[in-house]
C-alpha cells in the first residue's frame, strides 16, 4: 500500500509519508515553516498544528482526525502544564496514521499576551532569521577532553542541523556557566539570514527559553513608528510611534543635511538622538506588552535616505546635491551594539536596500508591503510627505522617482493650517449657489444633518484647517466655482457673496466667521497647486518612461493618505484618471514592509531583488519634467483628461 498523503495548507505543499512519522518532521522535510523551539521534546508548544476534517476531492484527500496519533504522554503532560487551544494539536508529537490535511496557524499563542492594538490584520508566512534551539548537551569527560561549548555546538549540529556555527564572542566568558545553570540543558539563538551565510549563535539560556522577539521600525522626518513582534507566534504584540528628536535640527531633510554641513558635531548629536528616540519607543513598547528588551533578538529598519544614514552613522551631505550620492544602497546587516540599541547584546539589525538617492528604504518597505512588482496590474504606489516618493509599475517592469511637493500637504505653509486636534475643520462642503460653507470639525459633537456636516456660523472654537482637510477645502472652492482652472480666486464672485474677501491685489475665502477667522488665500491656494504639480508630473514622468496612458490602480502610502478622499485628490489632479473604487489608502505600507522582512527572511531577498530591478528616475535631470510641472498647476491637468471622475 502506498503511503499516506499530508497536504499543508496554506501553502499547499504536499507529500507521502511513512505511518507514523511526526507531523513536525514531515512538514520540515517539505520546507513547511513550523516553529519548534524544544527540538520535538512537547516542552515548548511552539509547533500547534490542526487537522482540518472532511473531504477533500480536488487533492483527492480525506482527511480526518482519526488519521493522527491520539494524544500522548508527552502531549497531555504539556497540556496540563499550558492549554493547548481546542483542536490543536503538537505537531512534534501526532504522528501520521493516514491522509491529512494540515493547517499551520498564523500564530501559536503560547504565553498569554495583551494586543493593545493591531496594527494590520494581514498575516504574513514565517521564516525569521533568528531560531531558538534547545539542546541537551553531553556532560565533561577527562576521557575526551572537548570543550563545553564545541560540545553544545555538535547538540547543535546533531539536532537541528547547523553547522560551521560562529558563536560571538560575547557569549563566551558565560558559556559554562550557563551550561550548569541549565543542567546541560541550553536554548541558543541562531541568527541566520542568508542562506549562504554561516549560522551564527547570538545569544544562550540556561534550560528552555521559550521567547523572541523582534521590532519593525519606520523612521521618518516627522515621526518614528515601531512594531514590537513575537517571533515565536509571528504576532504584532504592540505598535507605537514617537515624534522625530531630529525635528530640533531643522524642520526638514534638507535643513538637518545643513545643520550636518554647517557643525562639526551635527552628524554625532542627529545620529545620537534618533537612535535615543528609538531605545524609549522600544521601552514603551515592551511596557505595554509585558516584555523584558533582553529578550529582542532581531531589529528591521526602514527610512528615507537621509534618515537611513543619520540613523547608522554615516555623514548624509553626499545626499544634499547632486549626483545625490548614497554611501551604500543595499541592506545593511548590523548588530545591536554596533549602534547602540538598548536590546539583546547579541541582537541582529537588518535594514532594507534603499531605491535611490532620493528615493529611501521606506519607499523599498512600502513597495514590499504592496507589491506592484507582483502583479500583473499597472500599480501606482505613492507616499507623501515633503518629498513625494512614487513607484510605478507591474510584474514585468517598475520606475521610481521622487518629486518636491513642499509641506504644503502637510499643513505647513498654509495661512490657516493647524495640527490634526479639536478644533480643527477635518471636512467642508461649499454649496455652490450659495457658497456658504458647512464643515465637520474635530472634537465638536455631531452636528445636525446626516452625514454630520453641518453650518458653523455659530460654534466657537474653530481654530483652523487640518492638513489633510486642504486638500478637500481647495477642491470644493474649484467645484463650486471660488476658483478658475487656473487656481485664481474669483473676485466678480464678490459681488455675489460676503465670503469672498479683497486682500490687496487677490482674494480669499472667508471659511469661517467667528472669534478666530478662518480664510484661504490666494497664496495658500498656490502653495496646494506646486505641490500637486510636483506630485502630478513626477507621476506622468514614470507614465511616460513605461509608456503608459493610463493606471490601474493607485496605493497612498502614509499618514497623508489616510486622511484624503480619493475623489479629491483627483478633482485637484494630484492623482491620475483612475477607477476611484481602485484607490486606495494603505496606511504605514514602510512599516509593514519592515514587518514582513522581520517575519520572513525571504521578504528581505524578495525586495533586495526587486529594488535592483527598479529603474531610478531623477526628476531633476528630466528636461521634461519641467513641461508637465507647468501642465499640472491647472485644476485638475491644462492637458489630460479625466474621464473616470466626470462618470
Ligand atoms: Fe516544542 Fe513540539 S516542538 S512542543
Amino acid at each position: 500500500a502506498t503511503d499516506p498523503l499530508v497536504l499543508f495548507m496554506p501553502s499547499g505543499k504536499r507529500g507521502r509519508f511513512p505511518v507514523g512519522t511526526s507531523v513536525l518532521e514531515a512538514a520540515r522535510s517539505l520546507g513547511v515553516y513550523v516553529e519548534s523551539v524544544c527540538g520535538g521534546r512537547a516542552t515548548c508548544g511552539r509547533c500547534q498544528i490542526e487537522v482540518q476534517e472532511g473531504q477533500f476531492a480536488k487533492h483527492g484527500i480525506t482527511s480526518s482526525n482519526d488519521h493522527i496519533s491520539p494524544v500522548g504522554p508527552k502531549e497531555k503532560r504539556y497540556a496540563e502544564v499550558r492549554t493547548i487551544p481546542a483542536g490543536r494539536r503538537l505537531s512534534c508529537s501526532a504522528t501520521i496514521l493516514g491522509d491529512l490535511v494540515v493547517d499551520v496557524p498564523p500564530d501559536t499563542v503560547v504565553n498569554a499576551q495583551v494586543i493593545r492594538k493591531a496594527a494590520t490584520d494581514r498575516t504574513f508566512p514565517r521564516n525569521p532569521a533568528i531560531q531558538l534551539c534547545y539542546v541537551e548537551v553531553d556532560e565533561p569527560d577527562m576521557h575526551k577532553p572537548l570543550g563545553d561549548l564545541d560540545r553544545l555546538n555538535l547538540m547543535l549540529e546533531k539536532d537541528w542541523g547547523f553547522q560551521n556555527i560562529l558563536v560571538a564572542q560575547h557569549l563566551l566568558p558565560d558559556v559554562q556557566k550557563t551550561l550548569r545553570k541549565g543542567n546541560w540543558g541550553v536554548t541558543a539563538a541562531i541568527h541566520r539570514d542568508l542562506e549562504t551565510s554561516r549560522p551564527n549563535m547570538i545569544a544562550l539560556w540556561p534550560g528552555l527559553h521559550n521567547e523572541a522577539y523582534g521590532i519593525a521600525c519606520d523612521i521618518g522626518s516627522t515621526t518614528i513608528a515601531m512594531h514590537l513582534v513575537s517571533l515565536l507566534s509571528g504576532r504584532v504584540i504592540a505598535s507605537s510611534g514617537t515624534s522625530n528628536p531630529q525635528i530640533r535640527f531643522g524642520e526638514d531633510l534638507m535643513s538637518r543635511v545643513s545643520y550636518v554641513m554647517m557643525n562639526p558635531d551635527g552628524r554625532e548629536a542627529m545620529t545620537k538622538a534618533v537612535r535615543q528616540a528609538i531605545n524609549e519607543l522600544t521601552v514603551k513598547v515592551c511596557k505595554e506588552a509585558g516584555v523584558n528588551p533582553d529578550d529582542i533578538l532581531d531589529a528591521v529598519f526602514v527610512a528615507n535616505p537621509i534618515m537611513h544614514h543619520l540613523f547608522l552613522g554615516i555623514d548624509p551631505t553626499e545626499l544634499g546635491q547632486a549626483p545625490f550620492a548614497l554611501a551604500v544602497s543595499g541592506a545593511v546587516h548590523t548588530w545591536s551594539r554596533e549602534i547602540d540599541l538598548a536590546i539583546n547584546h547579541g541582537a541582529r539589525v537588518y535594514c532594507l536596500p534603499c531605491i535611490a538617492g532620493h528615493v529611501g528604504a521606506d519607499a523599498a518597505g512600502a513597495t514590499l508591503s504592496e507589491g506592484p512588482h507582483r502583479q500583473d496590474k499597472m500599480m501606482l504606489l505613492v507616499d507623501v510627505g515633503t518629498n513625494a516618493e512614487i513607484v510605478l509599475g507591474n510584474r514585468e517592469r517598475t520606475v521610481a522617482a521622487s518629486s518636491p511637493t513642499g509641506p504644503a500637504f502637510e499643513g505647513a505653509e498654509i495661512s490657516c493650517g493647524q495640527r490634526a486636534a479639536p478644533g480643527a475643520i477635518e471636512r467642508v462642503r461649499i454649496d455652490a449657489e450659495t457658497l456658504e460653507p458647512r464643515f465637520k470639525v474635530i472634537g465638536v459633537e455631531p452636528w445636525s444633518d446626516e452625514e454630520g456636516f453641518a453650518e458653523a456660523a455659530e460654534k466657537t472654537g474653530i481654530t483652523g484647517i487640518c492638513g489633510s482637510a486642504i486638500i478637500e477645502v481647495v477642491a470644493e472652492m474649484y467645484l463650486s466655482g471660488v476658483i478658475s482652472a487656473d487656481g485664481v480666486v474669483d473676485g466678480a464672485m464678490a459681488a455675489k457673496s460676503h465670503r469672498i474677501l479683497e486682500n490687496g491685489r487677490t482674494f480669499s475665502y472667508l471659511l469661517h466667521d467667528g472669534a478666530q477667522k478662518i480664510t484661504v488665500t490666494q497664496n495658500d491656494v498656490r502653495a496646494i497647486q506646486l505641490a500637486k504639480a510636483a506630485l502630478y508630473a513626477g507621476i506622468k514622468l514614470l507614465m511616460e518612461k513605461l509608456g503608459v496612458e493610463t493606471v490601474d490602480t493607485i496605493r497612498f502610502a502614509g499618514a497623508f493618505g489616510s486622511f484624503i478622499d480619493p475623489k479629491y485628490a483627483m478633482v485637484l489632479g494630484l492623482i491620475p484618471d483612475c477607477d476611484l473604487a481602485e484607490v486606495k489608502a494603505v496606511g504605514n505600507a514602510a512599516g509593514t514592509g519592515a514587518l514582513m522582512a522581520l517575519l520572513n527572511r525571504d521578504y528581505r531577498r524578495e525586495i533586495e531583488d526587486t529594488v535592483t530591478r527598479i529603474e531610478k528616475i531623477e526628476t531633476a535631470l528630466e528636461p521634461h519634467f519641467q513641461q508637465l510641472f507647468i501642465d499640472a498647476m491647472a485644476l485638475p491637468n491644462k492637458v489630460d483628461p479625466f474621464p473616470k471622475l466626470a462618470s
